[in-house]
């Protein structure tokens, strides 16, 4: 049985879910019982990840059926095609509208499947057992599911929220380094956006983090879902304040795009993204010399990239990869900044050459 075990809470009114993070989850058979047993239910994993860890958790579960859809690894399979491969295997099984899908994987296996449960006879339950850094601390809570279009990212998708996120801290073991160093992008970005506590704790611990310890782990994770579950209570369908979510994502998408998302992970573009951000706000007098030479440290030392990828096209096409972005409203780019680490907000008030010149100065850097 898993001990010391961190619940928290997704508060959504009828819609709310516990998060439960702790080592050894997914042998834990009475824990397993509970949210998984004495139901119709669909595994859904990819090729790298089901032989790690799905006899596991079948084991744990027990008798009832469980059927099981094993998907290909790779963002470019997150497209429509998979989902209907997730839904042949509902109808197939002949599942009824109280089935339960499982999400066992990164965020690309939980965004899809996520997706295939809202379509599903028009809404089935799902639930998240994230296998990633990046999913443990951000994609598997929220409720945002979907797939990619040949021409854009998460563009076809739904909000649709999991009945339980089970976080086992045991699985990371196996997660790449280059992978798990992508995730810290992601908990930096929390201490920046919301948490400047929790930004110092990171400065003090970043060292610990890298090598993975067990203790100082638990704690990042949890401090990470705590602060995305509160921003997602205040405004689950991104009206405003959740768009603080994307910290440097505009500036990171633009980069993955141009590089068709073949050069970086998308937590090593967030990461170089935020220092974008960060620059700009300096730019723009909200924040100090300081706080940006502090979020680009803490940047550098969680192993993330710090000078732009080769082959990135001029300053006016960025701008324009920049303008595809899903917060711009009525052809207005807006962007996440800081007034300080610890409090960020949205803002088009920014002229277009300062946010070229932000751009100059970042991707003119060498490495
Ligand atoms: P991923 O799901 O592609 O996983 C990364 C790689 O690690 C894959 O090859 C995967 O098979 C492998 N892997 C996963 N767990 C492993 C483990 N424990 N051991 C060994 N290998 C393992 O990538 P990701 O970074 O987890 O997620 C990225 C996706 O998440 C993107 O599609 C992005 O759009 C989405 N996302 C969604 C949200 C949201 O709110 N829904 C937020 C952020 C990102
Ligand atoms: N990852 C951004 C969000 O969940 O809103």
């Amino acid at each position: 049985m898993a001990t010391d075990i961190i619940k928290l809470t997704v508060d959504l009114a009828e819609r709310s879910y516990p998060i439960l993070i702790g080592s050894g989850l997914l042998q834990d058979k009475a824990l397993l019982q509970q949210y998984l047993g004495n139901r119709q239910l669909l595994l859904v994993s990819n090729e790298t990840i089901a032989p790690l860890y799905i006899d596991t958790i079948k084991s744990a579960i027990g008798g009832q059926r469980q059927d099981q859809v094993i998907v290909p690894d790779g963002e470019q399979y997150k497209h429509m095609a998979t989902i209907e491969s997730i839904i042949d295997g509902l109808m197939a099984s002949r599942h009824n509208r109280t089935t339960t899908l499982v999400a066992l994987g990164g965020g690309v296996v939980g965004d899809m499947t996520g997706f295939a449960a809202a379509c599903y006879q028009r809404g089935v339950r799902f639930v998240q057992i994230p296998t990633t850094l990046l999913a443990q601390v951000d994609s598997s809570v929220g409720g945002k599911t979907g797939v990619n279009h040949p021409l854009g990212k998460n563009m076809i998708g739904a909000f649709h929220q999991p009945a339980v996120v089970l976080i086992d801290t045991d699985t990371l073991a196996t997660l790449p380094q280059r992978e798990f160093q992508a995730g810290l992008a992601e908990v930096i970005k929390y201490g920046l956006i919301c948490d400047a506590e929790f930004f110092v704790w990171l400065e003090q611990n970043i060292n610990r983090l890298m090598e993975r310890d067990e203790e100082a782990l638990q704690y990042a994770i949890a401090r990470s879902c705590e602060n995305k579950a509160k921003v997602v209570a205040a405004d689950e369908r991104e009206g405003g304040i959740r768009a603080i979510l994307n910290l440097g994502h505009t500036f990171g998408h633009a980069i993955e795009t141009a590089t068709q998302y073949k050069t970086w992970l998308h937590g090593e573009a967030v990461g170089f993204g935020m220092i974008m951000a960060l620059d700009l706000s300096q730019r723009l007098d909200l924040i100090t010399a300081e706080d940006v030479s502090r979020g680009e440290n803490l940047i550098r030392a969680a192993g993330l990239p710090t000078s732009p990828p080769a082959g990135l096209p001029d300053i006016d096409a960025m701008i324009e990869l920049m303008g595809m972005d899903k917060k711009v409203i009525d052809g207005q780019l807006r962007l996440v900044l800081l007034r300080a680490i610890g409090d960020a907000f949205v803002s088009s008030e920014f002229a277009i050459d300062q946010l070229k010149q932000t751009l100059r100065d970042c991707l003119n850097r060498s490495a």
